[in-house]
């Protein structure tokens, strides 16, 4: 590594004039182990970036991208497509809530969210109902850096520098102090979903598109949804002719121990986007899983049949190699029963995070769901960030790489974890957060 290079490379969401005087640089990944540029073997306790449950460098993945990259590396995808773009949809509509069967592709989590909004706009428009172009997101949402995603999204950080946005209104967050430290879903703060009335009287369902909500918010510091309010939102948002939109990044195949949140959580929106895991991060891609009568609407209201029904999409919508990446990785998903797997360990999982309760007047918040926990931290002399920063850092150097995100240390271990490497990165937190000052 020269310095021209360190110099030449912005590096996203990252303290760069910190990192480039002492970077942490990845060479290898297999398994749930990266390796450094100095030989060590790192845990990969957040499967990449909430991507790679299966672990990496999956052999299927590999082989099936490379044969994939051999046979037909690209074909556009507007007026042409390729077979594997239908394949996968139709395999992916399997691990769906019923009736979502209908799938829009793009190239990431941010895209995935964009297009949702757009298509819940046009949706409305196609309808006559023009005017139902706001949307409502959540305090502490992360949909992703697209200005429709910053717009409904709730982290202040996110939004500051970037000015006007899509018109849009949020919810309250389901933090409140009664749930300090629940494990799993908190038994209170569905009442807090009953906001949205509110908005409604504000800006009236007329004017209202969608809400789009994470069934459990990833980035923030994984908050899991109070038991009932999932099924508040969309009572309220049925009741009022409002799309509900799920936010599945994170959650969408795997990570909360089911297919998707609405499966674990037992709730079923009107779209929802994944991204991350659809490729085990191999390949950027995200889609739009949308129920068949949004799609009906758009076929049926878009006039002569060679008229284009959205006119929205993206040079690298479904990918060749991304699709059959998909492939290999739904097989995975399925074959080792994955979801399976996370919802059996995951109480293991919730025992070892809550142990750390009470080990350092530091730990404000423990919350757990499914293989993702976050671990609040106090603020220090008004900094929240500096604590979890440090954290993270002193636990690269023990050999794990956690990730650090506002006042919150956060996990996402990979689906295939062992016992012994949650007690192992667990002890390595607690350790590590006992050396702060
Ligand atoms: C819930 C959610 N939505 C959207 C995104 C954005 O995805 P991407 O980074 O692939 O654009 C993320 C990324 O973490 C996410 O967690």
């Amino acid at each position: 590594m020269t310095q021209l290079n360190l110099d030449a490379y912005w590096l996203p969401f990252t303290s760069n004039r910190a990192f480039k005087k002492d970077p942490r640089i990845i060479v290898a990944g297999e398994g749930r182990y990266f390796t450094d540029d100095r030989g060590r073997k790192v845990f990969d306790s957040l499967s990449g970036l909430w991507t790679c449950g299966l672990g990496h460098a999956r052999a299927e993945i590999a082989e099936a991208i490379g044969q994939q990259a051999r046979e037909l590396d690209y074909a556009p995808a507007f007026n042409v497509a390729h077979p594997k773009a239908f394949q996968l949809a139709e395999r992916l509509t399997t691990f769906m809530p019923e009736g979502l069967n209908r799938v829009f592709f793009t190239c990431s989590g941010s895209d995935a969210v964009d297009s949702a909004m757009k298509i819940a706009r046009a949706y409305w428009r196609k309808q006559g109902l023009a005017n139902k172009t706001r949307f409502i997101g959540r305090v502490k949402g992360y949909h992703g850096v697209n200005f429709g995603g910053i717009s409904v999204g709730g982290i202040v950080g996110n939004r500051l520098l970037y000015g006007q946005g899509v018109e849009a209104d949020h919810l309250p967050h389901t933090m409140t102090a009664e749930n300090k430290f629940s494990r799993g879903q908190p038994e209170q703060g569905a009442h807090l979903a009953d906001e949205l009335l509110n908005l409604i009287t504000l800006h009236d369902a007329s004017t209202i598109a969608a809400v789009i909500v994470e069934p459990m918010a990833g980035s923030a510091g994984v908050i899991p949804p109070p038991q009932g309010y999932l099924q508040r939102l969309r009572e309220i948002c049925t009741a009022h002719n409002i799309l509900l939109i799920f936010d599945e990044v994170i959650t969408g195949l795997g990570r909360l121990g089911a297919n998707t949140g609405a499966a674990a959580f037992g709730v079923v929106p009107d779209m929802l986007t994944l991204a991350k895991q659809i490729t085990n991060g191999c390949q950027p891609m995200g889609a739009v899983v949308a129920k068949e009568s949004i799609y009906q609407c758009f076929m049926d209201k878009s006039g002569a049949e060679h008229m284009i029904e959205l006119p929205h999409g993206y040079t690298y919508s479904a990918h060749p190699i991304a699709c059959a990446a998909g492939l290999a990785v739904l097989d995975i998903l399925e074959r080792e029963q994955m979801p399976e797997r996370v919802k059996a360990i995951a109480p293991l999982f919730e025992k070892a995070l809550h142990s750390l309760q009470g080990s350092s007047p530091y730990i404000v918040d423990i919350r757990n769901c499914g293989l993702a926990g976050g671990i609040s931290l106090q603020a220090k002399d008004g900094d929240a960030v500096i604590r979890p920063y440090q954290v993270a850092l002193k636990c690269w150097e023990k050999g794990f790489y956690v990730r650090h995100g506002g006042d919150v240390v956060q996990l996402g271990l990979p689906f295939t974890v062992e016992a012994s490497e949650i007690d192992a990165v667990i002890n390595a937190i607690g350790e590590a957060i006992a050396e702060l000052n």
